[in-house]
């Protein structure tokens, strides 16, 4: 797909999104972001991606919420008329033990995580399928892509990356032959917030490539799945190798 021009909606990446956003505005994309509760480091990237002479407009809403990704789809209709490429980010990732589970852990996890890529995709499609093309890219887990849970304490998020999985497979078949649908599974990219510099390094030490791939990692990847014209239902580890171990 050649980017000039074309509308990307980044949806509910607040870290890897920003640099993202970056590296599809330098191939000339108009970025769409949004947020939920982090308006002000929103702001500060839609800042940062305008300053690369890129058209942007910022939208907060629950993506869990379908309403929500109707109005967004609304938004982006009336100031673009358009939309190219939606990366769905939106994540929540919070330990609960097994006896500590309440039951609406599941209902969050499955809609930040699961029902949110459910519904952007499919108000998305309505809009690519207009203009012939288009490219989803979902963002599951390492763990779920190996098929290991390897960490207690995350059962509703390890389901919910689970059906990522699931999702772009089906996506992928009924959007066919016009938009191509692909996930990418990050390892260690960047370290959840609140972990010690100990926890830190064992990452480090079970990772075969030895580091944190950083955001630019991910984002060289997105390009990469951008840019295919013949892999759809696919999941990329983005991992340094992290599943080997
Ligand atoms: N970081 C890693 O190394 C790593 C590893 C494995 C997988 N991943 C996956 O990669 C993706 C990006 O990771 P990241 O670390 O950049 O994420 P992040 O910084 O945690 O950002 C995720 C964002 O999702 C938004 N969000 C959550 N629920 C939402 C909802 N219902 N509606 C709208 N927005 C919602 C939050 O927005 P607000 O703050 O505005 O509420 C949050 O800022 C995620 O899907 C994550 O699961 C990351």
């Amino acid at each position: 797909m050649e980017l000039k021009n074309k509308v990307a909606l980044i949806a509910g990446g607040a870290r890897m999104g920003e640099e993202t956003a970056c590296t599809l505005a330098r191939k000339g994309c108009r970025i769409v972001f949004t947020y939920r509760n982090s308006g002000k480091n929103a702001e500060l990237a839609e800042k940062k991606v305008r300053s690369l002479q890129c058209e942007t407009l910022l939208v907060k809403a629950d993506l869990s919420c379908n309403q929500d990704v109707v109005r967004l789809m609304d938004q982006i209709r009336r100031k673009f008329g358009r939309l190219d490429i939606l990366v769905n980010m939106a994540s929540i990732y919070e330990k609960r033990e097994l006896t500590k589970l309440r039951p609406e852990d599941l209902e969050n996890n499955l809609g930040c995580n699961l029902k949110s890529a459910y519904w952007l995709s499919l108000e998305a499609f309505r809009l690519m399928k207009k203009r012939g093309s288009g490219r989803i890219i979902h963002f599951a887990d390492w763990t779920a892509q190996s098929g290991r849970p390897r960490y207690k304490g995350y059962i509703p998020y390890y389901i919910s990356k689970a059906g990522i999985l699931g999702l772009t497979e089906v996506l992928a078949l009924e959007f066919a032959p016009r938009v191509l649908v692909n996930a990418i599974a990050p390892g260690p990219i960047l370290p959840p917030q609140g972990s010690t510099a100990r926890e830190i390094k064992a990452v480090i030490q079970s990772t075969p490539l030895r580091k944190w791939g950083g955001a630019e990692e991910i984002a060289k990847t997105v390009l990469f799945l951008v840019q295919t014209e013949f892999i759809t239902g696919e999941c990329v580890r983005v991992d340094g190798g992290r599943h080997l171990y």
